[in-house]
C-alpha cells in the first residue's frame, strides 16, 4: 500500500474499502504481500454489487466478470429467479441437521439430479445400473473426499481385496485443497509445500490434447494416454480403489483439454481392473463444455460424481456427491462403522439446495444448453483471430470455455518469484484487462473466457478486445 492509501480521509469509497479489507482479511490463493506492498500493480477490486455477467464498485464503475467469479455463476450475479427462492426458503426453513432429519429441499434435489445424471446405455437397450443415490457435502474438495473416502471404505467393507487403498490421479489435474484433494491434485505450486502430509496417488499421464506430438490428432494422443493408464493399472494388480480425473478439461491446470475417446477407454479401463471411476465434474458439470455433463460426450457414467461450483447457480456453497446404488448397498449393515459416517454440518443445507432447484429450473424454461451453443459459436468466432498473434501458442475451446495460451515466456520461473511482481507477465495481464474493464485471471501463460452463460454480444465483444489488449500487455 503507498502512502496515499493509509489516509483514510484522502481515500475514495473503493480505496477506503481496499484499506478496511488489507486490514483484517487474508484472502485465499493470494500472496497478500503482492496487494500490500504492490497494491497498485495488483489492486483489490472491491464489489459493491452484481448484476448480470457485470460486478459493479461502489463508484458504479463495472467490471465484466469473465471468469464467473471462480467458475460458480451460470446465469449472472444476483439472478433475480434464484434470489427468490433463497428468500423464499430462509423464510420456510435456513438449516436443519441432515442426520436423522429430512428436507424437501434436499429430497427434491437429489430427485432431480439423479433425472439429469449422465447415463450409459449398451446398444442392445440395457446398461449400467444409474447413479442412484446422492450425498450432500458443502463444498468442491469436501466433496471430492467424499468421493475418495466412499471409494476406499466401500472395499474395506467388502474385506476380500484389503490392498485396495490406493488412488490413480492424472498429471496436471486439480481437485481442491483440503489434504486427501491435494493429494490427487498434480499442480506443483499447490501440491510441492505439502507433499509430506499427502498421500502419494498413481499419476497416469493426462491425455491433454496440447501435449500431443507435431501431427498427432487429439484423439491419438488421447488412446497414447489411456494405453499408459493401461500399462500402470496392469503394473498394479488390485492395489487401486479408484480412479479420479476431471472429465474433458483439466481447469486448474491451465483449461487443458482432452479428447473424449479418454474417458471411454477409461470406463473400460477401470470395469476391467475393478477400478471405481469418480468423475470430478465440479468445474465443468451443469453445461459448461457444451452438454449438461462433460461425461455425456462420451456416453459414459462414472460410479461416482461429483458437482459444486454451478450448483446452486453460483449462489451458495453446496457438492452433491452421486453414486451408485451397489456403492451405497456395500455401506448396509447391522455395525455402525461400516456406514459411512462422513459429516458436515451444513450438509444438504436447505438454502443452498432450494438455490440448486431453482438453477436446474431455469435450465429448463431457458433452454440454456441451445443458448449456450449460440454462444459458444460467437465466443468461437471472436478468438479464432487470436491464432495468429506471435505470442499464442494455442487456442481451444470446449463449450463455454475458452482458452488461448502463450508461448511461455522466456527465463520465467514457474511461480515468477525470479521477478518483480508488477514486472511479471500474468499480473500485467490481468492489470491491462482490468483497466479495461474486464476480470481475467490467466492461470499461468493462459487467458481464458468462462463467463456467465447470460454473456451478450456488446460485452462478448468487450472480452474480445481486451484480451487482445491483454496478449499485447504480456509482449
Ligand atoms: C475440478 C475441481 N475440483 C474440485 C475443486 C474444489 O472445489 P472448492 O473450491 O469448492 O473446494 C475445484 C475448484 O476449483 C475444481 O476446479
Amino acid at each position: 500500500m503507498n502512502a496515499k492509501a493509509h489516509d483514510p480521509s484522502i481515500l475514495n469509497e473503493a480505496d477506503r474499502w481496499r484499506s478496511r479489507d488489507l486490514a483484517v482479511l487474508w484472502h485465499p490463493c493470494t500472496q497478500m504481500r503482492e496487494h500490500l506492498s504492490h497494491g497498485d500493480a495488483l489492486p483489490l477490486l472491491p464489489v459493491a454489487r452484481g448484476e448480470g455477467a457485470w460486478l459493479v464498485g461502489h463508484d458504479d464503475r463495472r467490471t465484466l466478470d469473465a471468469v464467473s467469479s471462480w467458475w460458480t455463476n451460470l446465469f449472472g450475479h444476483a439472478e433475480p429467479r434464484i434470489a427468490e427462492a433463497i428468500a423464499r426458503q430462509a423464510r420456510t426453513l435456513e438449516q436443519v441437521i441432515l442426520a436423522g432429519c429430512s428436507h424437501a429441499p434436499a429430497v427434491e434435489l437429489a430427485e432431480r439430479l439423479l433425472a439429469v445424471a449422465p447415463r450409459e446405455y449398451a446398444g442392445n437397450g440395457g446398461g449400467r445400473d444409474p447413479l442412484a443415490k446422492v450425498f450432500y457435502a458443502d463444498n468442491g474438495s469436501a466433496g471430492i473426499e467424499v468421493a475418495l473416502k466412499m471409494a476406499f471404505h466401500w472395499f474395506h467393507n467388502r474385506g476380500d481385496e484389503p490392498r485396495r487403498t490406493r488412488f490413480v490421479s492424472l498429471t496436471n489435474s486439480y481437485h481442491g485443497e483440503t489434504i486427501g484433494a491435494l493429494s490427487v491434485g498434480d499442480i506443483p505450486l499447490y501440491r510441492r509445500v505439502y507433499a509430506p502430509l499427502l498421500l502419494e496417488p498413481l499419476f497416469a499421464p493426462s491425455p491433454d490434447a496440447f501435449l500431443a506430438r507435431d501431427g498427432q490428432s487429439a484423439a491419438a494422443c488421447a488412446e497414447e494416454a489411456a494405453d499408459a493408464l493401461a500399462h500402470l493399472l496392469d503394473e498394479h494388480p488390485g492395489e487401486v480403489c479408484a480412479l479420479i480425473l476431471e472429465p474433458r478439461v483439466q481447469c486448474a491446470g491451465g483449461m487443458r483439454m482432452h479428447d473424449p475417446v479418454y474417458l471411454k477407454r477409461v470406463r473400460e479401463l477401470c470395469d476391467v481392473h475393478g477400478v471405481f471411476l469418480i468423475a470430478d465434474e465440479i468445474a465443468v458439470g451443469f453445461g459448461r463444455t457444451g452438454t449438461m455433463f462433460a461425461c455425456e460426450q462420451a456416453g459414459i457414467q462414472p460410479d461416482l460424481l461429483c458437482l459444486s461450483k454451478g450448483l446452486t447457480g453460483g449462489f451458495l456453497p453446496l457438492c452433491a456427491v452421486l453414486a451408485t446404488q451397489a456403492i451405497y448397498d456395500g455401506f448396509l449393515d447391522d455395525s455402525r462403522e461400516r456406514a459411512f459416517l462422513h459429516s458436515h454440518s451444513y450438509s444438504g443445507n436447505p438454502l443452498a439446495c432450494a438455490a440448486a432447484i431453482a438453477s436446474l429450473d431455469i435450465f429448463e424454461s431457458d433452454d440454456v444448453l441451445a443458448r449456450n451453443r449460440v454462444t459458444a459459436g460467437k465466443m468461437a468466432q471472436l478468438a479464432a483471430p487470436f491464432a495468429d498473434h506471435p505470442l499464442v501458442a494455442d487456442v481451444r475451446q470446449a463449450g463455454m470455455i475458452l482458452a488461448i495460451e502463450l508461448h511461455p515466456e522466456p527465463g520465467a520461473s514457474e511461480d515468477g518469484n525470479a521477478v518483480e511482481i508488477a514486472n511479471r507477465r500474468g499480473p500485467r495481464m490481468y492489470r491491462a484487462a482490468l483497466d479495461r474493464g474486464v476480470l481475467l485471471r490467466p492461470l499461468g501463460d493462459v487467458l481464458y473466457w468462462m463467463p456467465p452463460y447470460c454473456i451478450d454480444d456488446e460485452q462478448l465483444a468487450l472480452l474480445a478486445d481486451t484480451t487482445r489488449a491483454a496478449i499485447d500487455a504480456a509482449a
